[in-house]
């Protein structure tokens, strides 16, 4: 059935409106934009899409397709969490979050429903904070920038669900642009849309289906041994506020004072964002040597270092690098399951997707899903005629 159509069955009315966000994969810059550093990701043809109309009663009516679930507040009185209900907590903290900015949205009739998969690294989450919070400020008229709504969704996602999560997903989400890569300073918040050379190369995503609960604790734990790590350094380096602060001169020059552990996790990310701004060159050159070595160094650094890949991933990647016409590939995303990103020389994606197919399965006895995305756009709205 359309979507317009459940909403009507849902409902009894007719949308006024279709928003639409993207998840995301990152080329590179992994675990670097809590540390204030750089990243690199694109927006993916996935969507999150979000039906909405107007209520005058201050009601807020969420129908989650994908769940065939409804949850149901009142904007008169403070957001609660739902319990029972946890995917509607993404879309009461966007409305929280405007709240919180003095801009107490009208009652809604909102359907959501979503193509990224679900718990796979993809960001699923920030397609629907961001799908959400451009609908309601469609909604209700708000003036409110884009990179204002990207805070909102992240601020949703960190204060309201609880993940303490950096701004990359939830800024390419709303900032993204087809056939471009955002080269993005998560400090300062400039940008750069770096074209794509979608003539060239191709960017393949490799989908584990290893879900790992522990991602948030361990994430968490990531960040505060970065902090650690920040602390010992401004010992001798008085003036930093993050490990961006810190070149990898300065950082070898130091580490020894840094115990094992942290001063693991921290090399990774004083790399990490080296790589990163090495990356752009290289793209913007089409060096394509350069680009596989930089994501395989990265996908290394991750799995040796910050210890955030795991057997699946690493499987992934090695299958991958045998596929002629493979540039580098790495996992992506938070890691301890999820996906794997492989970049591959045009015309080559189906004959890497093949041998996933087969070899993945038959090493690990799970089926694997490929996607091929071409980098699209970030969260928009379109008007329905009514
Ligand atoms: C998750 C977080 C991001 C980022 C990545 C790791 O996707 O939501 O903010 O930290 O992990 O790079």
């Amino acid at each position: 059935m359309k979507l317009i159509e459940t909403f009507q069955n849902t409902f009894n009315r007719d949308p006024i409106l279709k928003a639409k966000a993207p998840g995301r994969v990152n080329l590179i810059g992994e675990h670097t934009d809590y540390n204030d550093g750089f990243v690199m990701p694109i927006a993916i043809q996935y969507v999150v899409t979000v039906l909405a109309a107007p209520r005058d009663d201050g009601h807020v009516n969420l129908y989650s397709v994908d769940f065939d679930a409804h949850s149901t507040f009142n904007m008169d009185n403070e957001i609660p969490h739902d319990e029972t209900q946890t995917w509607s907590n993404y879309e009461r903290g966007v409305f929280a979050g405007f709240l919180k900015r003095g801009m107490k949205s009208i009652g809604a009739d909102l359907l959501i429903q979503g193509n990224v998969p679900i718990g796979a690294g993809l960001s699923s989450s920030a397609a629907i904070e961001m799908a959400t919070s451009v609908a309601l400020r469609t909604l209700n008229n708000f003036d409110i920038s884009q990179v204002e709504l990207v805070k909102l969704s992240q601020e949703a996602e960190n204060q309201f669900v609880g993940m303490n999560c950096g701004i990359m997903d939830q800024f390419i989400s709303g900032m993204g642009q087809a056939g471009k890569s955002l080269f993005l300073d998560c400090r300062s918040l400039e940008f750069e849309l770096v074209p794509f050379p979608s003539d060239d190369f191709s960017v393949v995503i490799m989908n584990t289906k290893v879900k790992r609960e522990l991602t948030g604790t361990e994430y968490n734990e990531r960040r505060s041994q970065c902090e650690e790590g920040v602390r010992i350094l401004q010992k001798n380096l008085p003036d930093i506020r993050a490990l961006r602060d810190v070149s990898v001169q300065q950082f070898n020059q130091y580490k020894d004072e840094l115990p094992e552990l942290v001063c693991n996790r921290c090399t990774h990310v004083v790399r990490e964002n080296d790589r990163v701004e090495q990356f752009v060159r290289a793209l913007k050159a089409k060096n394509s040597a350069r680009m596989g070595e930089l994501l395989l160094a990265s996908h290394s650094d991750l799995r040796d270092l910050y210890e955030v890949s795991c057997k699946e991933l690493d499987l992934m990647v090695e299958i991958a690098m045998g596929v002629e016409g493979v540039i580098g590939a790495r996992m992506t995303g938070a890691g301890f399951g999820g996906c794997a990103i492989a970049v591959v020389q045009k015309g080559r994606e189906k004959a890497l997707e093949d041998v996933i197919m087969v070899q993945y399965p038959a090493k690990t006895g799970i089926q694997p899903e490929v996607y091929i995305s071409a980098p699209s756009d970030g969260a928009g709205v379109k008007m329905l005629n009514q």
